[in-house]
């Protein structure tokens, strides 16, 4: 297959470029990959909403900035913060026009909530199901775009570089460039290969390499590790994103419910069994301070009781507003027998967001000539340390129509390639059993959860370095036998992941944002980002 422009991932960040391209190019093609069902993305999942000033009689640009770099704790890169504050607005006010709808008060002005780091009430929101409305609003755009072609189920092996038309390419190679991917078309089961002269990698985080996760199945990390094998560059991996609240049950299948910061944006309070807060003893923003502090004080409180878990109390919260701001929260609830007008719920910070990524500048062009990354794959230099609460929906909106802006520049100028080889599958056989790799994910998901979590120390990440060591040289040996699946390949993803993730925080030598080493528990003087 050729094409003018690919784009890998539905979700937010792919969805917004490509019915920008298509719709600014019409006669041009377009093809969307996604390796799942079209609309199963961490997008669909997001709840609080999307942070935008939007009430400029209280709320100013310079607040929304300041909130943003002081949550990034130093390592923002404060030209993007600008622009994607600025001009996020003007992205709002486009996905409106496409169909998304954020609720409003009866004058008509925006619903706006607060969660952590914010110091004005900015969040747009869709009850508490904010993800899945804008996912709903671009896909039923796209679907008007006669020159998109979404495929589904077509799994992305790799990005085609010169190194597959016989040339060495190593971190130092000048001109890298991306001429299309390598796919596992999961309809027909064959390797193929897809022809591009632009390519968007739009392809999430990677929560599932912990045990315990918001993310869904398909957050396995696989852009970062692809653009890591293709030699681009990678920054900011050390910065793991835990989100404070997801609902705890004993035993989970697959990912944690979310219980938005937008509820202690509303009053609901952390506290302990007896109904005690706990967070004016860690920050005096209490239950409203960023993240990574709120996250590490529940740490601190689970570790001090021996419990798996703390509790959020919205008993005293107005019913009628919770069922009205959280409808989903709500059942979700009293579906596992919690009532949250007379119950404590129980909840523990869980895997939610990687800040860092395939490094970008700021029209999203990567390291790689020809490739673009936008979305949680991407490193713009927005997120710092730590990234404010509701900035990713903005970010990647930000970045994919910038992304777009440069790409409608490029394209003309950028011929497509011939001569790509067919994959090569010389050597391997079908797999003879599914448990070589089903446990090493396991055994990767607990490394990564009890030596990489909220607080790490040298020591962990020695341990952790060397156990990936182990699963990186059974799984290479595996790779280079067995016919690929989408479950050898997420693992191998997974494994490169955290190989980058560990790298990084033992690069790191001070504790700063998400990264905190008790070996290094001060900031350095020297903020330097670690790029690989
Ligand atoms: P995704 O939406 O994750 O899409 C990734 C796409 O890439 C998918 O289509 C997937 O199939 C595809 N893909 C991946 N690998 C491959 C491959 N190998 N081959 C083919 N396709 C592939 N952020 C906010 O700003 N506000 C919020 O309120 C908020 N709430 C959240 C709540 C939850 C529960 C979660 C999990 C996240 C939340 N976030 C929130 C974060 C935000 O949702 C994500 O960062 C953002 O949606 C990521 O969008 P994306 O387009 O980069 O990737
Ligand atoms: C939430 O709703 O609490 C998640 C918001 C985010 O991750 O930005």
């Amino acid at each position: 297959m050729k094409t003018d422009f690919l784009v890998i991932g539905t979700g937010i960040a792919g969805l917004t470029y490509a019915l920008k391209v298509a719709q600014a190019c019409p006669d041009k093609s377009v093809v969307i990959l996604t390796k799942t069902h079209s609309d199963e993305t961490n997008t669909k999942y997001a709840q609080g909403g999307i942070a935008g000033v939007m009430n400029v009689n209280e709320d100013s640009f310079s607040k929304h900035i300041e909130d943003t770099l002081i949550a990034g704790d130093g390592l923002c890169n404060s030209t993007i913060v600008d622009v994607v504050v600025k001009e996020g607005v003007e992205r709002i006010e486009e996905i409106i026009s496409w169909g998304a709808q954020f609720d409003k008060q009866p004058d008509g002005d925006f619903k706006l909530g607060k969660e952590g780091g914010h110091s004005e009430s900015r969040i747009l929101h869709h009850k508490d199901v904010t993800g899945r409305e804008m996912e709903r609003a671009l896909l039923e755009a796209i679907k008007k775009c006669n020159n998109i072609h979404l495929v589904s189920h077509c799994f992305v092996l790799d990005i085609i570089t010169q190194h597959h038309i016989g040339y060495l390419v190593t971190k130092s190679t000048p001109d890298t460039e991306c001429y299309g991917v390598y796919v596992l078309n999961l309809h027909t089961n064959k390797i193929e290969k897809i022809i591009s002269r632009i390519t968007l990698l739009a392809t999430g985080g990677n929560g599932q390499i912990y045990r315990t996760t918001t993310n869904p199945s398909i957050a396995t990390g696989d852009g970062v590790a692809m653009v890591y094998r293709a030699k681009g560059r990678i920054e900011n991996m050390e910065f793991i994103q835990f989100h404070p609240t997801a609902l705890y049950e004993s035993s989970v299948k697959g990912h944690s419910f979310l219980i938005t910061e937008a509820v202690r944006g509303e009053g609901a309070v952390l506290c302990n069994q007896d109904g005690v807060g706990f967070m004016e003893k860690y920050d005096s923003r209490k239950d409203l301070a960023p993240r990574d502090i709120v996250a590490r004080a529940i740490d601190n409180e689970m570790k001090i009781n021996g419990t798996e878990f703390v509790y959020l109390d919205c008993r005293h919260l107005n019913l009628e507003k919770f069922k009205e701001h959280f409808p989903n929260i709500y059942e979700k609830c009293l579906s596992v027998g919690i009532d949250v007008h007379k119950d404590l719920i129980p909840v523990a910070p869980a895997a939610h967001y990687s800040c860092g990524g395939v490094k970008t500048d700021e029209w999203g062009q990567t390291s790689i000539k020809h490739l673009f990354a936008s979305g949680e794959c991407a490193s713009t230099g927005l997120h710092g340390a730590n990234r404010l609460a509701s900035n990713s929906l903005l970010e990647a909106m930000v970045f994919s129509h910038r992304s777009f802006l440069a790409s409608v520049r490029e394209i003309d100028n950028t011929p497509s390639k011939n001569n790509i080889p067919d994959w090569d599958a010389a050597g391997t056989t079908a797999p003879k059993e599914m448990i070589l790799i089903t446990q090493s994910v396991k055994e990767l998901k607990l490394l990564m959860t009890d030596y990489v979590g909220i607080v790490r120390n040298n020591e962990r990440l020695q341990r952790a370095s060397r156990r990936l060591d182990l699963l990186h040289q059974e799984t290479e040996a595996l790779y280079q036998k067995t016919e690929v699946s989408p479950q050898l390949c997420e693992l191998r993803n997974m494994i490169t992941t955290a190989y980058l993730i560990v790298k990084s925080a033992e690069l790191r030598k001070e504790s700063r944002g998400l990264h905190f080493n008790t070996d290094y528990p001060k900031r350095d003087i020297i903020l330097q980002n670690t790029i690989l």
